[in-house]
């Protein structure tokens, strides 16, 4: 694909991501929520950001890892899965907690078949060929390996294959296709990717850009909470809440209580608003944090 050259001034970053597919709604959301304004609509392969010198491209997410290591887009947002398929030459800068997935085997439900072992001499179709193989050599399976480029759940209906290797999320293909699995060959979740080489006069800019995805990225894993407590159980509070160092700690009108603010993860969320009840805090706050930069 060739971009016009008005759209790649210098210095402009370029920021590839799934154009639609299970990546494409976190994908807008990250960007949105690091500050980047523009407009996404369907069959849009090119928007300009109004704030920024910054250029979202959308494109097929098995086209991003080339794009990103040929230097036509600088950072990149790809499931994992596919960079461990094309091995691209890319700079993995930061996973992004969402987009979770498995490839994994599956069989049409009504076969016997338990584990991979039991695939011995049969095909398996897939989009994976290169982790397939793998996988399939660590276990030393003789399977033969039919390489589709997509609707690979339908292979064993049209008698393609006996098995199929593909992205399983919520499972619904699967369901749909009455297909069943049995083994998991990786795991996989959206990734923040860089260009290895960065051309000069973007440095500044795509490092703003990368603390501003951390920002994002280290808020969704912690939650803040204000609270009030009487003022001589603030000493505990650290001992109580793992992580609460140096809790904020402010006056209020009654001298014997302050209001006490502490950043807590996310799963450790419930346990805190129990510990603090427990040493007489109340009016217990908890909310969301926007953007976290440590
Ligand atoms: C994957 C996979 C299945 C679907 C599985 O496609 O190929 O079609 O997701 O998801 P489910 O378990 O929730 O039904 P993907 O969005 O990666 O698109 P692509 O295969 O066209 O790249
Ligand atoms: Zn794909």
């Amino acid at each position: 694909m060739h971009f016009p050259r008005t759209m790649q001034p210098n210095g402009t970053i370029r920021i590839a991501i799934q154009k639609s597919g299970r990546l494409s709604e976190g994908s807008v959301a990250l960007l949105q929520n690091m500050g980047l304004s523009f407009e996404t609509y369907q069959n849009r392969l090119f928007a300009p950001c109004r704030n920024l010198p910054v250029d979202i491209l959308f494109i097929r997410d098995d086209d991003i890892p080339e794009y990103v290591r040929d230097g036509v887009a600088d950072l990149g947002i790809v499931g994992s899965n596919v960079l461990d398929e094309q091995g691209a030459q890319v700079r993995r800068m930061l996973p992004l907690d969402f987009g979770y997935c498995s490839l994994s085997i599956a069989v049409p439900e009504q076969q016997v078949w338990k584990s991979v072992a039991e695939l011995q001499g049969k095909r398996i179709a897939t989009s994976y060929p290169v982790t397939l193989r793998r996988f399939l050599g660590e276990r030393g399976i003789q399977a033969e390996v039919v390489t589709l480029k997509g609707c690979v759940e339908i292979a064993p209906t049209l008698r393609v294959a006996e098995a199929i290797c593909d992205l399983v999320s919520s499972g619904s293909t699967l369901r749909t296709n009455r297909l069943r699995a049995i083994e998991t060959v990786a795991k996989s979740q959206a990734i923040l990717i860089a260009s290895a080489a960065v051309t000069t006069g973007k440095t500044d800019m795509l490092e703003k850009l990368l603390l501003r995805a951390c920002g994002v990225q280290e808020a969704r894993k912690f939650k803040c909470v204000l609270f009030d407590v009487p003022r001589d159980a603030v000493s505990s509070l650290e001992a109580l809440i793992p992580g609460s160092k140096n809790p904020l700690v402010i006056a209020c009108a009654d001298p014997l209580c302050v209001a006490a603010q502490v950043v807590v993860a996310e799963e450790r969320c419930w346990d805190a608003v129990e510990r603090i009840r427990a040493i007489g805090g109340r009016n217990i706050l908890v909310s969301a944090i926007e953007k976290f930069f440590r």
